[in-house]
């Protein structure tokens, strides 16, 4: 009977919580150019970049793909949209948007900001104080990753964990959840690519134990693990000069002992020399092994289990700089119910993300035969011989190369840097 009825109250705490699920903020961008009335634009800066609504060179359709791109290049961009404040306190909260980087990105962030909603909006930029920032971050070879960054008491703290992002030009899902039991999970495209938890992943608190500052190593504690023989001696023929005269070295025939001194044979290394003699090495016999400092709980330390709580959330931001432009964000989604969370990834993301790649090959594929009709026209035209044209294969796929590999700006790596403190 008891387990029947709790069963039962069990099933129906499931039901409300799936009915309870709140959207707080959602953004496909399905209503033409009405986004422009619900996103602002920084004015921190006057020359910000300019996001345009599209869905780029391939999509999987043409309407719902539409999102924000950045559309100038070095550029920074500055915008955000707002939403009825809420706090997460004891529910889950699901962050979640599309990253399309379709123009090979080089250098630039893919991430959103969520803030709390007393950001002033118009003068929003890359030292306005935030609660999250999450998301991919590309920057030549070296930097690919998921940003996880929360703010904790005033300071934003990096996860310590490497997350690797995708580098390819298709579209990506990426979703935070936090939990209340203050775990967290980072999904791309619907999959947990890295889960834990604050304690673990951050260095939110200072470290539970310390070193004892009372406790000292015992003056007469040995740590040496081997010692000299005793009865070793040095052999009596040890010793030998480092450098003798060399015996092959004859006095020049013109040598003057009036004007130029005595004569002196040059010096050499003495293949006899063994240099500087030093006992065998034994066992320590009071070899105590490494001494261990002994550790006590850290004072400074007190457990926290509101770290992932953040009160009055109210605005999302993509203040990013991007040094080649083109990078398109949507499905943009704020809830505290990681089924809904992964149902509406599903019905976009999933939806689109088929018939998008299937565009992109094509395009890529129409291009390729192109370039080898070009060649073909070029081959013809010329006398050229086979190890010539090999060369201007080589040379035009060296020049696209360099195209992409535009470095970053020295400040706006600093900007980058300044960004993550
Ligand atoms: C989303 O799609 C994946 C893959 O098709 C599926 O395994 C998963 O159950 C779906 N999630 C939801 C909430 O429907």
């Amino acid at each position: 009977m008891r387990s029947v009825a709790l069963f039962t109250i069990f099933s129906a705490a499931l039901l409300i919580h799936s009915i309870d699920g709140t959207v707080f903020f959602k953004e496909q961008f399905l209503d033409g150019d009405a986004w422009k009335s619900r996103w602002v634009n920084s004015e921190h800066k006057s020359d910000y970049g300019q996001f345009k609504l599209t869905s780029g060179n391939f999509y999987g359709d043409v309407e719902k793909d539409k999102g924000l791109q950045t559309s100038q290049d070095a550029r920074f961009y500055a915008l955000s949209a707002r939403f009825e404040p809420f706090s997460n306190e004891g529910k889950s909260l699901v962050i979640q948007f599309t990253v399309k980087h379709e123009q090979k990105i080089d250098c630039g962030g893919g991430y959103v900001k969520v803030f709390p909603s007393d950001l002033n909006q118009a003068d929003m930029h890359g030292d306005s104080q935030y609660y999250i920032m999450f998301g991919p971050d590309i920057c030549g070879y070296s930097t690919k990753k998921v940003h996880v960054i929360f703010n904790y008491k005033g300071k934003n703290h990096l996860i310590k964990k490497e997350i690797k992002c995708k580098d390819d030009e298709l579209t990506h899902l990426y979703t935070l959840i936090l939990n209340p039991d203050q775990t967290y999970e980072v999904k791309i495209d619907n999959e947990k690519v890295e889960s834990g938890s604050f304690e673990d992943d951050w260095d939110f608190l200072p470290p539970k134990k310390i070193k004892d500052p009372n406790a000292k190593k015992p003056e007469d504690w040995d740590d040496r693990a081997k010692i000299d023989d005793a009865e070793d001696t040095k052999p009596e023929d040890w010793d030998k000069p480092e450098n003798i005269p060399d015996p092959d070295a004859k006095k020049p025939d013109d040598w003057d002992e009036d004007m130029d001194g005595e004569w002196e044979p040059p010096m050499i290394p003495n293949p006899d020399y063994k240099g500087e003699w030093k006992p065998k090495q034994i066992d320590n016999p009071n070899y105590k092994g490494a001494w261990v400092h002994p550790e006590i709980d850290n004072p400074e330390y007190s457990p926290d289990s509101n770290i992932y709580k953040f009160d009055s959330i109210g605005v999302i931001g993509l203040d990013l700089w991007q040094v080649k432009s083109g990078t398109i964000f949507d499905n943009f989604l704020i809830s505290d119910d990681v089924k809904e969370a992964e149902d509406f990834g599903n019905e976009t993301w999933g939806v689109t993300k088929g018939p998008e790649k299937k565009m992109k090959e094509e395009q890529d594929e129409k291009k390729r035969k192109e370039e080898e009709e070009k060649n073909k026209e070029q081959d013809t035209e010329s006398d050229d011989d086979e190890d010539e044209e090999e060369e201007e294969e080589g040379g035009q796929e060296e020049e696209e190369e360099e195209d992409s590999e535009e470095p970053p700006k020295e400040d706006d790596e600093d900007d980058d840097a300044h960004d993550e403190l």
